[in-house]
């Protein structure tokens, strides 16, 4: 697919057909970001890809708004970076996600970003399991010092998502000549 268009296509995709994922997919997509800069060369994100879905449906409750699309995904790849590698593992590891996003439209695949950061498993209860704990409870492979950043939920999208808006960049550019 022309690089335009894979830039364009992407939407983030809540509702998908079920269909599983393909591993072949998933690999050919992770491979091809790990390419992704990263301060100082630090290469501190890591990604985990789980296609096993009874286990990347738990996901799903990972907070109690914006994640229940994890429950009907085909698969779903997990957002680490080691904070003992780079100092900047928050943004290196949203570089590889959005780098990881276009990669996966290119393969014919729909995915979501859920973001897991500092967030609680429940919005209103400060007092909540932090979600963070929450994926590493369920995945006990999650290496000690990974932080968790985001889950990216991916599958087939059941719907045609709207194009994005043609062209903002009166409003969003600053140009000076
Ligand atoms: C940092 C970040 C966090 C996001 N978190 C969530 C989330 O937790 N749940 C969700 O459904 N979408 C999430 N999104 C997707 C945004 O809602 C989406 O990108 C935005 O509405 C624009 O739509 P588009 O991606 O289709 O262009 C997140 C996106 C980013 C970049």
């Amino acid at each position: 697919m022309e690089f335009k268009d894979v830039m364009k296509k992407r939407r983030s995709t809540r509702r998908y057909t079920g269909q599983p994922v393909e591993k072949e997919k998933l690999m050919r997509a992770m491979e091809l970001v790990l390419r992704a800069p990263s301060s100082k060369n630090t290469r501190s994100t890591r990604l985990m890809a789980v296609t096993d879905l009874k286990r990347a449906q738990k996901l799903g409750k990972l907070r109690d708004y914006g994640s229940s699309l994890l429950e009907e995904a085909g698969a779903a790849i997990i957002i680490l970076g080691d904070e003992e590698a780079s100092p900047m593992w928050q943004t290196n590891a949203t570089i590889m996600a959005s780098y990881l996003q276009l990669a996966l439209v290119d393969e014919g695949l729909a995915s979501c970003w859920v973001h897991v950061g500092d967030y609680r498993t429940l919005q209103d209860d400060p007092n909540s399991q932090r979600s963070e704990d929450y994926v590493k409870e369920l995945f006990p492979e999650i290496p000690a010092n990974y932080r968790v950043w985001s889950v990216i939920g991916v599958g087939y999208a059941d719907y045609t998502p709207k194009p994005l808006p043609e062209y903002e960049g009166p409003e969003r550019i600053i140009f000076i000549e």
